[in-house]
């Protein structure tokens, strides 16, 4: 019997891996959301039928329940959890002292050279334990543009993402929550760590362009200095550390080094990751101007259409 648990079960990528996980429906395998408040998690679609836990990285009191009889782990550390020697160390101590037997990390493209990242000190501090684990870097997610850089691309047609004119390859978190499944659950990948990145490397001209063609309408990008999109950011209220983090990512960018893209997500799945421009095209909703979803809903009122 395994019991799999997930942190971050309801962000981007812990949600996608959960429902992927429990669809799957492995005989013999117990999967458990870590999750802040179960009752809005059983809100979210798809998932009231899971199993939770409450879980906090900051209430270590919530540390032993959660790690009840688990053997493996999927750990997403929150961005806003930076505090790893505080909140994530004794977490992964006590999951060494209850023998979980694998830990699938996901940490971020370049984590393993920035020392700045709080992902880099997380996996270095794998090397001291004895819990075989697997380290997955992920490039940038796709889900940041229909997440974190909707609202200017959806109300001001414009793409503000201090990049310069350096070429990026993005994954979609599906890709990822598929690659996480798979090493998790197919033996071989324990004590291995893999940069996993999308299928193709563009700049954000051609990004643009991708968007421009899927909504009718033209998305400019409008190539901010690190300096401007920062401080953008912080007006629009975001978090300082992520908005920091952010900046160091497209700053690694501008300076081409995710100017490439790999094959692992081949190798241990089995097909290509997704594109750019069938993301764009899946998820177009998130970026058309509410006035005109207003009418596509008022036309398919009128109609009797199905949503789909
Ligand atoms: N964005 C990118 O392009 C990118 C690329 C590669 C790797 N990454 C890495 O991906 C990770 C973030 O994953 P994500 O984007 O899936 O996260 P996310 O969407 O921001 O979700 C964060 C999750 O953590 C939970 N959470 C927040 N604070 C918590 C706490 N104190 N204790 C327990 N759970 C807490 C949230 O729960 P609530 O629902 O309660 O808020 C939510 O489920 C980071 O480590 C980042 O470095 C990001």
């Amino acid at each position: 019997m395994e019991k799999i648990l997930i942190t971050g079960a309801t962000g981007n990528v812990g949600l996608t891996t959960l429902k992927l996980l429990e669809s799957k429906n492995y005989p013999g395998v117990e999967v458990v959301a870590a999750v802040r408040d179960i009752e809005r998690a059983r809100k979210i679609e798809g998932i009231a039928n899971c199993n939770f836990c409450q879980f906090e990285f900051d209430e270590p009191s919530t540390y032993d329940r959660a790690l009840e009889g688990v053997t493996k782990i999927v750990l997403i550390r929150p961005n806003q959890v930076s505090d790893v020697s505080r909140y994530i160390f004794p977490f992964l101590a006590k999951a060494e002292q209850v023998g979980v037997k694998h830990i699938v990390f996901i940490s971020i493209v370049g984590a393993e050279r920035n020392r700045i990242f709080a992902n880099h000190r997380t996996e270095n501090h794998f090397k001291k334990l004895s819990i075989p684990s697997t380290i997955l870097r992920p490039s940038l997610y796709m889900q940041n543009l229909s997440t974190l850089h909707r609202h200017d691309i959806q109300d001001h047609d414009k793409i503000n993402i201090p990049g310069g004119t350096g070429l990026v390859n993005y994954i979609d978190v599906r890709d990822v929550a598929e690659a996480i499944v798979t090493v998790l659950m197919i033996p071989g990948h324990e004590n291995q760590a893999y940069d996993i990145t999308g299928p193709e490397v563009m700049d954000f001209y051609q990004i643009a362009k991708i968007f421009s063609a899927e909504l009718e309408r033209e998305i400019k990008y409008t190539r901010p200095s690190a300096i401007k999109f920062v401080r953008q950011k912080l007006v629009d209220k975001k978090m300082l550390l992520y908005v920091l983090t952010l900046s160091l990512l497209y700053n690694a960018v501008r300076g081409g080094k995710m100017n490439y893209t790999n094959d692992v997500f081949r190798s241990i799945t089995g097909h290509d990751p997704r594109h750019l421009a069938d993301f764009v095209h899946e998820y177009r909703a998130c970026w058309i101007k509410p006035e005109k979803k207003e009418k596509v809903k008022r036309t398919r009122k009128s109609l009797r259409l199905p949503h789909i």
